[in-house]
């Protein structure tokens, strides 16, 4: 993923309800997103359109998939898990060796997707936040 796929991606998002956009998700924190983990963020297309798109990035310890979404019309065809696998082999190859992932509790397919692709529920940790500026 790069920058200039800013408005495809964010048109996908902002058309999937399981993903939760916010002031962190402006252009200008994106592209400081993407410059501080280059090679870590997908996008999926065809000479259509855009069918998936992914971030990724880690803080030097561990690594964080965020906002992995499919165009409705090319669900269940493997290209989540191949978007998911390309961010965790890229972190892998950066050294990373466990990552993390927020998913809203009540969105049960993206809950089940990513148990079905590996990764584990965990029901030991509550998720803190802090609001500087009410964001
Ligand atoms: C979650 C999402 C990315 C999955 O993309 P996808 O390309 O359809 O996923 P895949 O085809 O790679 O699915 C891999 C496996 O995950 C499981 N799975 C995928 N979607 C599922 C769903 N809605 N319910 C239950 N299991 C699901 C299946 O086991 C599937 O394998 P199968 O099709 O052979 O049974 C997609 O549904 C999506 O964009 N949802 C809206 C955005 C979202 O909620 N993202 C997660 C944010 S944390």
């Amino acid at each position: 993923m790069s920058v200039q796929d800013y408005d495809a991606v964010v048109a996908l998002w902002q058309a999937c309800p399981g993903v939760g956009l916010s002031s962190a998700d402006s252009q200008e924190s994106i592209a400081r997103y993407l410059a501080r983990n280059p090679g870590l963020s997908f996008v999926a297309e065809n000479e259509e359109q855009l069918m998936g798109a992914v971030l990724s990035g880690h803080d030097g310890r561990r690594g964080y998939v965020h906002h992995l979404a499919v165009h409705p019309a090319y669900r269940r065809q493997g290209m989540g898990r191949a978007l998911g696998g390309r961010c965790l082999a890229a972190l892998a190859d950066a050294g990373i060796q466990k990552c993390h992932l927020y998913v809203f509790a009540a969105n049960q397919g993206g809950v089940a997707f990513w148990q079905n692709t590996g990764w584990t529920l965990r029901d030991d940790l509550f998720m803190m936040s802090y609001y500087t500026n009410n964001e």
